[in-house]
This record gives structure tokens, C-alpha cells and sequence, in this order.
């Protein structure tokens, strides 16, 4: 018995060291791969300095975000709660929501009483504006059918309508509508910007203020030249302090060729600054001057009311602007704005032949449109063309030939469309009867 107890004394000890040999083993293996993963970690941390990449770690840090946007959202709002979603219609991170924001019909609706009208577009956004009579919400059915079947809402109640619809493909048409507690716009078509390597078009003019008929026949030659965007160099109405105006002298007559085509306006004097002209446009960046691209193009609207000589704050952010085109390789930069630097019909800014003309000429822009002079003038001085195109429906101007560069001048109520093809650019300053009455390319 006493042998044998110390047999089982023994056998239980040798099985105990055994298990604890394999214990320590085990920890042992364990310690090994720490080690490696210290030195794996270590690695890749010499591997992240080697490869440090800012634009990565943004998307690394997006990809955070969302994750911990989507847990913050579970916690505090729970599943069921879709306030967001009822406010913007996004049903899906992907692409554009089909879900209808305003599903219910109104008994009582209001009149939609201006546009709808197109603003700023880019590959994947445009704006759209429209006017009611009373406050209401903002919808836009939208699709690449005249089913329509996507939505973009806006559920404050306003009168003065602007939403941005998102989400859609660059260099396609898309059908619309827009609808505010009921009341329906008829279904018109908008195309968003272009990739860099497609043609487009664009119409420039201004001055149409005073003469409604005569700016009615002016749009009415733009609108039969279905170009992909209008711009306007200003004085677009008398006083830009009488409300009426907008609509009896620019909305009136434009109003067909915005439901269907991206208007851009850079202000002039007779808007004076106006609180109804802001309101009434949606401009990129700051709206007193804006800038933006389309196809392999940089559009810059300067406002010549406001200060642009050296060193001041319009005169800083326009030269960014020509640099960053430069730093983004766009192939065409075309400035526009209400003043001229130089004019055959008399006047004239001298202080823009000091400030924003060298910066013109340092940068390498293509042409530059102004208005103001109610006639056509054409040239070129040191590699910008000058293109005044005052033509649009105000009385016309005469002109004495007395600026050497100008070469082409007409006092003619006319538009001037361009056409981009990739390195090359044609200009055709046409009247409302459609006679080409001067044209002239430009090719890099
Ligand atoms: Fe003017």
C-alpha cells in the first residue's frame, strides 16, 4: 500500500511538471509571435513612413468617419428615425433617391410664377431655381426618362425655391420637373457638365436692359444656336432696385431658354449691388465673383463694380484662380465681366490696364468679354483677345476708331457664341437674324 501510494505521489507530480512544461511551451510560442508581431508592427509602421500618403490616410480617415457616423446615428437615432432622409430624399449613399419626399396631394397649391431656371452646373450637380406666390416646399423629380422617378426636396417652406440636385453622371441629359406642395412644373431637360475631352458650346452677350423687345430677339437667335451655356456680362435690367424689372426686361425673355440651359450673369453697374439680383442667381463661391469649370474650361466672373486693383481681395482670389487652372492643366481660360479696359465707344477702365489685364496676360488667358459699350469690338493685345459684346437689346453705341489693337468693331444688337473642340475654339459674333457678321478661331 505504502509503495504504492508513492507510485501515485510520483506519477501525479511527473504529470503536473508535464503539464506545466507544456504550459510554459505554449507561452513560450506565444512570446515568439509577439516578438514577430512587434516586429511586423514595427515594419509596417517603416512601411506607412515609406509610403506615407496624405490622400490614403483621408480616405482611411472618410472610411472611420463613416463607420463612426453610422454607429453615432444607430445610437442616438435609432433605426426608425428617418428625419434626415425626409429632409433630402437620400435613400442610398450610391446614387439618387427614388424615394418621393412629398408623397401627398394638396387641395390648395400655389402658382409657380417665375422659372423653373438652370444655375450652376457641374458633372455631378446643378442648380435649379424657381418662384411661388406663397411659401411652400421644394421638389425635383428628375431621371434620364420622362418617367423621371428620382427625387432631390427641400421641405422648408419658401418662396424663392433653390435646390441642388446631386448625385448625377457627368456629360448626360436628364429630364425634370419641379413641384412645391403640389403645384407642377411641365417636364423640361437639363444636361450636366461635359468630360474634359468632349465638345460644348457657350453663348456670351449682355447689356440687353430697357429695349425688351429688342433682347427678345437677341435670345430668340441664342436659343436657335442651342448652345450648352449662356453667360451674361450684366446690365441685364435698368435698376437692378426695381423688382418689376427682372421679369419685364430679363426673365420675360429668357425665361424658355433657362428652363433648359445653365445662365450665368456677371454683374454690372446698373444692377448697383443689388439685394433682388443675389437673390434672384446662384452663383459658386462667394456670388460677388465666382469661377468654374465645364469640359476642358475655366470660366471666371469678375464683378468690375467692386474693387480689383492690386493687392486687393478680388485682385488675390482672381490670380488663384488663373493659377490653380494652370496647376489643374485646363486647356481654356475665358474671363468675363461688365467693364471694359479698352473701347472704341469712348471711356474705358484705366485702372484694369494696371491690375487685372497684366494678370491676364501673366497667366496666359484665352479671352476676355466685357460689355458696358452697347456695340461688338474685337482684338487681340499681347496674346488675350478682347471680346466687348454690349449688343444685347439697350440702345447702341457709336464708336470712334481710335484703339489701335481693336480691329473689329460693329454696332449691331448681336451675341457671341464659341465653340470648344479640345485645342481649339471658335468665336461667331451673330445678330438675331442669324448672320455670322464676324468669326475667328484660336488654336493651341
Ligand atoms: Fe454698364
Amino acid at each position: 500500500m505504502h509503495l504504492n501510494r508513492m507510485f501515485c505521489l510520483l506519477s501525479a507530480i511527473s504529470l503536473l511538471l508535464c503539464v506545466l512544461g507544456c504550459l510554459a511551451s505554449c507561452s513560450d510560442d506565444d512570446d515568439d509571435d509577439s516578438d514577430n508581431n512587434v516586429d511586423d508592427a514595427a515594419n509596417d509602421d517603416a512601411d506607412d513612413d515609406v509610403n506615407d500618403d496624405s490622400i490614403n490616410d483621408d480616405v482611411d480617415d472618410d472610411a472611420n468617419d463613416d463607420i463612426d457616423d453610422d454607429c453615432v446615428d444607430d445610437d442616438t437615432m435609432g433605426d426608425d428615425d428617418s428625419a434626415d432622409d425626409d429632409d433630402t430624399g437620400d435613400d442610398d449613399d450610391t446614387g439618387p433617391s427614388t424615394v418621393d419626399c412629398e408623397p401627398y396631394g394638396y387641395g390648395d397649391a400655389p402658382n409657380i410664377i417665375r422659372g423653373p431656371y438652370l444655375q450652376h452646373v457641374t458633372k455631378t450637380t446643378i442648380r435649379i431655381m424657381w418662384q411661388t406666390d406663397r411659401d411652400s416646399n421644394s421638389v425635383i423629380r428628375f431621371g434620364a426618362t420622362e418617367d423621371l422617378g428620382f427625387y432631390q426636396c427641400d421641405l422648408e417652406p419658401v418662396r424663392k425655391h433653390e435646390v441642388e440636385v446631386e448625385k448625377l453622371d457627368a456629360d448626360s441629359s436628364y429630364y425634370y420637373s419641379v413641384r412645391s406642395d403640389g403645384a407642377q412644373s411641365e417636364t423640361n431637360t437639363f444636361s450636366t457638365a461635359p468630360n474634359e475631352d468632349s465638345p460644348f458650346s457657350f453663348v456670351v452677350y449682355g447689356d440687353n436692359r430697357t429695349q425688351p423687345q429688342e433682347h427678345a430677339l437677341v435670345v430668340g437667335g441664342i436659343t436657335a444656336e442651342s448652345p450648352d451655356l449662356v453667360l451674361n456680362v450684366g446690365d441685364i435690367i435698368e435698376d437692378g432696385w426695381s423688382f418689376w424689372q427682372y421679369d419685364q426686361q430679363f426673365f420675360n425673355q429668357t425665361g424658355d431658354l433657362m428652363k433648359t440651359t445653365p445662365f450665368y450673369v456677371s454683374i454690372g453697374n446698373h444692377e448697383a449691388e443689388s439685394f433682388f439680383y443675389y437673390k434672384l442667381f446662384s452663383f459658386p463661391g462667394n456670388e460677388l465673383w465666382y469661377s468654374f469649370d465645364y469640359g476642358n474650361s475655366r470660366f471666371i466672373a469678375l464683378n468690375s463694380n467692386w474693387n480689383y486693383t492690386q493687392g486687393s481681395l478680388q485682385y488675390n482670389w482672381f490670380e488663384s484662380q488663373l493659377q490653380s487652372a494652370q496647376a489643374d492643366q485646363l486647356e481654356w481660360l475665358f474671363v468675363y465681366c461688365h467693364h471694359p479696359a479698352w473701347t472704341e465707344g469712348g471711356g474705358g477702365t484705366e485702372d484694369m490696364r494696371t491690375s487685372i489685364v497684366p494678370l491676364m496676360e501673366l497667366y496666359g488667358v484665352d479671352a476676355w468679354f466685357s460689355g458696358h459699350v452697347h456695340d461688338y469690338e474685337r482684338g487681340e493685345l499681347n496674346g488675350v483677345t478682347h471680346v466687348i459684346t454690349g449688343g444685347g437689346g439697350a440702345s447702341l453705341s457709336g464708336w470712334s476708331h481710335d484703339i489701335e489693337f481693336i480691329t473689329v468693331y460693329e454696332s449691331r444688337h448681336h451675341f457671341v457664341k464659341v465653340e470648344v473642340t479640345g485645342t481649339s475654339a471658335t468665336f461667331s459674333a451673330i445678330d438675331p437674324a442669324g448672320t455670322v457678321f464676324d468669326t475667328f478661331t484660336l488654336d493651341h
